[in-house]
């Protein structure tokens, strides 16, 4: 049995709503940004997870990452930036969290989300996935389509966090 995480409000204890968002972010968009923000302002805790899936290839390592991410979170006080390998049931159970946040952008992201919400239930009920719709500009956005357009010498502006975009940049150019 996984301990609540507790918070005092004057004398009185308030268990904290510690969201999950977990993801590739192989890098993160302004799309993955809009998503944290808004979540940000619902739950007392948000951990954004970058997974570490050894059967992917991803472009940036998960350190590189989450630095991207630390540099892109500053301002938000209540966002923390992890990582995880493994099942991302056990992941959230292992930070006390009771939900996890998914943003959907169009009806194509809705089977492999539906069935990866029912599995992560079936593998801890007690955990709740809470989906969030995309701001519409950016449903068109994701971090496949900034790496192809970023590395054919396409402009990526508006479409990552401005602080990182020369870190993306360098690093689509060297590859
Ligand atoms: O950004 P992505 O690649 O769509 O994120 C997918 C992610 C990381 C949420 C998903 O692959 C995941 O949860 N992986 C951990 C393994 C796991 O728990 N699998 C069972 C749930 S389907």
């Amino acid at each position: 049995m996984v301990e609540p995480a507790l918070a005092f409000i004057g004398r009185i204890e308030v268990e904290m709503k510690i969201a999950v968002y977990p993801g590739s972010f192989d890098p993160v968009t302004n799309g993955h940004m809009d998503i944290i923000n808004r979540s940000s302002k619902i739950f007392d805790k948000v951990i954004v997870a970058v997974v570490n899936n050894r059967s992917k290839t991803p472009l940036f390592t998960v350190e590189e990452r989450m630095e991207l991410l630390k540099k892109s979170v500053v301002g938000l006080p209540n966002v923390e930036i992890d990582h995880f390998e493994g099942l991302l049931v056990d992941f959230i159970r292992s930070k006390n969290a009771q939900v996890i946040v998914r943003g959907l952008r169009a009806i194509s992201d809705f089977e492999y989300e539906f069935q990866m919400a029912l599995m992560n239930r079936k593998l801890a009920p007690e955990i709740e996935t809470v989906f969030m719709m995309t701001r519409h500009k950016y449903s068109y956005l994701s971090s496949s389509i900034v790496k192809e357009v970023g590395s054919l010498g396409g402009c990526i502006k508006d479409l990552v966090p401005e602080s990182i975009l020369p870190y993306i940049i360098k690093k689509l150019k060297k590859n």
